[in-house]
């Protein structure tokens, strides 16, 4: 046995001079000649921005202000050549070199010295045009923009495997959470059960604002903003949008499954209202907007709803604008990622991860292992809703008479719904007492049977109004 090789049991360090002189000297003269190497002939690596806003700031900061880590990390230097907006006056928070800002677009697109463009735009359009002309012209794309991808990912994949080009997109779902990465490296040995995943920041921020009982719906919207959470149109937080948008994301990397995100079925959380929190409270949970894929026989169940998260889920004890992950794996089990999922630096973060990752080649390999978004590789089969099974939260305003309990378990008898629990409390109000608000919460139901049963008991005169529905989880 190599006698310099530790042995658990027999293993002494050896301090013999001339041994320890065999083994350092060489390696200090690579060091060194890859230290003067590398003075010499670095390569600098440019690079441009599209999008000056919060995130572009962020990683604006993080490129000038430690370029010295970006070069450690790459063994280059990496310059931000360009940054494009069409608004180049405001005086963002960091000082730019002269000549950085940059209007003219074709320009950029046409010169050859940059290598990677960094789309932080948003939206569709232009952005989309934008990553084909970069992809078009030999440049390597990096992306937040989850919209664009869930949108058009077939269409820009395949640009970028017929230029030769890479796309990049970690801080398009989750901002600052390793999430893709471990999905497309480190958890490939298993075959994915679900992801279960609050995605939506701002959602997140604004339901654990509420649940404190001070914050009205409308004031944790406007805080959310001022805070660079939301979105341009904050509507698409809060209507689910967004986090069905991500979900497609995570199941196009997790589970192969190539969907439209505008059929995913999904609920946002505007009907939600303080008194949901005091009776989740009661029962034992609290409300979270989830994003969840759950590979069945039958296919994969992909939904977005506000959800009854049982308190010691480790889901339900993530606030403010954090997202977390859980990922169930069959080799891995039960994994969970948490972090800020929102935020200049969070995403600033994940993007020039990415670029680091684009520079020194690891982007290209899991680009082509992967072979995402090919309409030619096989999706697996997307489960059709109405066929999901789980509980649900039901809160209805109803007339307070004799009779309605009555009504309303034997419309959800007749669709073979079985109640799990029921709470009425007296009105606070004591002048009112011809409606009462009732919560009922079932056992695992089919979808169909839920959808049509509510239908039909918001056609009953004894109930108000419609019927509020949220899913439950364990
Ligand atoms: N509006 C998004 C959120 C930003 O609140 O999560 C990150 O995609």
């Amino acid at each position: 046995m190599n006698q310099r090789q530790p042995n658990a049991k027999n293993y002494r360090p050896n301090v013999n001079i001339a041994d320890l002189c065999c083994d350092w000297i060489p390696d200090l003269f690579l060091f060194i000649r890859s230290v003067c190497f590398k003075l010499v002939f670095m390569e600098k690596i440019k690079i441009a921005l599209f999008g000056f806003g919060t995130i572009g700031t962020g990683v604006a900061k993080i490129l000038f202000n430690h370029a010295d880590r970006v070069a450690q990390a790459t063994g280059q230097t990496v310059e931000l050549a360009r940054i494009c907006d069409k608004d180049i006056t405001t005086r963002r928070d960091i000082e730019l070199p002269s000549g950085v800002l940059c209007s003219n677009l074709e320009s950029v697109f046409s010169d050859p010295e940059i290598k990677i463009g960094i789309e932080l735009i948003g939206g569709l359009e232009p952005a989309r045009t934008f990553v084909l002309r970069l992809l078009e012209h030999g440049k390597d794309v990096v992306t937040a923009n989850k919209a664009l991808i869930a949108q058009h990912g077939n269409e820009l994949f395949a640009a970028a495997r017929q230029f030769g080009r890479t796309i990049a997109f970690e801080a398009a779902v989750c901002g600052g959470i390793p999430i893709l990465s471990a999905l497309s490296t480190a958890l490939q040995a298993n075959t994915l059960q679900s992801i279960n995943a609050i995605v939506n920041g701002t959602s997140n921020y604004i339901l654990s604002q509420m649940e404190g009982g001070k914050t009205s719906y409308r004031d944790a919207v406007l805080q959310a903003q001022q805070l660079g959470y939301a979105e341009a149109n904050p509507a698409m937080d809060v209507d689910g949008t967004d986090a069905v948008q991500k979900l497609t994301i995570l199941a196009q990397l997790g589970f192969d499954a190539d969907v439209a995100w505008q059929s995913v079925p999904r609920m946002g959380i505007e009907s939600i209202e303080s008194i949901d929190f005091r009776y989740a409270k009661e029962l034992g949970y609290r409300i979270k907007l989830l994003a969840v894929a759950e590979r069945s026989s039958e296919g994969l169940e992909l939904h977005v709803s506000p959800t009854l998260v049982k308190a010691d889920n480790p889901l339900a004890g993530v606030r403010d604008a954090f997202n977390a992950v859980k990922v169930v794996g069959d080799s891995v089990g039960s994994v969970f990622f948490q972090g800020l999922g929102a935020g200049q630096l969070p995403t600033a973060s994940a993007i020039v991860g990415d670029v680091i990752d684009t520079i020194l080649g690891r982007t290209a390999i899991t680009f082509r292992t992967l072979n995402l978004w090919n309409s030619d590789k096989p999706s697996i089969a997307i489960k059709s809703p109405n066929e999901f099974f789980g509980k649900s939260y039901l809160r209805f305003s109803v007339q307070d008479q004799p009779g309605v309990m009555h009504e309303i378990s034997g419309v959800l008898g007749n669709w073979g719904i079985s109640i799990a629990s029921m709470i009425q409390h007296e009105p606070e109000n004591k002048t009112d007492n011809k409606s009462a608000v009732l919560i009922l919460t079932t056992h695992e139901a089919r979808e169909g049977d839920l959808l049509e049963a509510i239908n039909q008991l918001e056609q009953l005169h004894t109930v108000h109004g419609n019927v509020v529905r949220l899913r439950v989880q364990n």
